[in-house]
C-alpha cells in the first residue's frame, strides 16, 4: 500500500473526544519504550509524525493520525511504566481500557513486544484481556535489528510455545525494525487487506 498522506489529527485522554467518523482504525499498544511511536513513523515514512524518545513514558495521550484520508493509526501511551506515579498510572490504565472498550472503529490492535525479551506476564495478560473482549489483535515484534536471524527465530519460538498454552494458535505476528525499516510492507499489506475486506 502506498502512503500518500499522513497527518496528525488530535490528541486526547478522553475516548469520547476521539474522531467521531467511522473510518477504520488500528491501534499500537505495548510496554513503554517498546517502539510504538517509532513504528508509526516507519510505516508512514515520516521521521517525526509521532513523537519518540529514548526515555519511556513519552506518549501520554491517545493520538490519532489519518492516513490517505481513509483510515487512522492510533498511537497510545505504554503500559507497565514504573516511573510514572501510581495515580498517573491508574489514569493511563483507565483511559487505555476505555479506549479498547468503547472504540467501535478499532479494527485490529497491534500489541508490540521487544523481540529481545522473553515473554512478559504484562504483555500476555494484555493479550488475554483483548481476547476476552473479542478484540482482534496481532503481535508486532520490534527492534529486530538488535538480534541475529537465528536468535529472532528462537525468541519467536519461545513466544509461540507460551502462547499455545492458552491460545489455540499463535496470533498473526510480524517481525519489525523501525531503524532498519523491516516489516513495513507486511504490516501495511495486512492493514490494506483489512480495509478492503
Ligand atoms: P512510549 O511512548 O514511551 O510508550 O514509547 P514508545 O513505545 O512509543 O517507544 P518509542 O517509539 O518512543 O521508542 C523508544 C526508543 O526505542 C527510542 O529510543 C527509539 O529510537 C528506540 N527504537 C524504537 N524502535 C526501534 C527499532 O526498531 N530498533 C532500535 N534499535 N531502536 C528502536
Ligand atoms: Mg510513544
Amino acid at each position: 500500500m502506498k502512503i500518500k498522506s499522513a497527518e496528525f489529527v488530535v490528541s486526547n485522554s478522553d475516548v469520547t473526544k476521539c474522531p467521531k467518523d467511522m473510518l477504520p482504525e488500528y491501534a499500537f499498544i505495548g510496554r513503554s519504550n517498546v517502539g510504538k511511536s517509532s513504528l508509526i513513523n516507519m510505516l508512514t515514512s515520516r521521521k517525526s509524525l509521532a513523537k519518540t524518545s529514548g526515555r519511556p513514558g513519552k506518549t501520554q495521550l491517545i493520538n490519532h493520525f489519518i492516513i490517505n484520508k481513509e483510515w487512522y493509526l492510533v498511537d497510545l501511551p505504554g503500559y507497565g511504566y514504573a516511573r510514572v506515579s501510581k495515580s498517573t498510572k491508574k489514569v493511563f490504565q483507565k483511559f487505555i481500557t476505555k479506549y479498547f472498550e468503547q472504540r467501535e472503529q478499532l479494527i485490529c490492535a497491534f500489541v508490540l513486544v521487544d523481540i529481545r525479551h522473553k515473554p512478559q506476564p504484562i504483555d500476555l495478560e494484555f493479550m488475554q484481556y483483548l481476547g476476552e473482549r473479542g478484540i482482534p489483535f496481532c503481535i508486532i515484534f520490534t527492534k529486530a535489528d538488535k538480534l541475529k536471524p537465528n536468535a529472532i527465530d528462537n525468541h519467536v519460538d519461545d513466544y509461540r510455545h507460551i502462547m499455545l498454552e492458552t491460545w489455540e494458535e499463535m496470533p498473526k505476528h510480524f517481525i519489525t525494525s523501525s531503524s532498519k525499516s523491516i516489516g513495513k510492507e507486511e504490516v501495511l499489506e495486512f492493514i490494506d487487506e483489512l480495509n478492503s475486506g
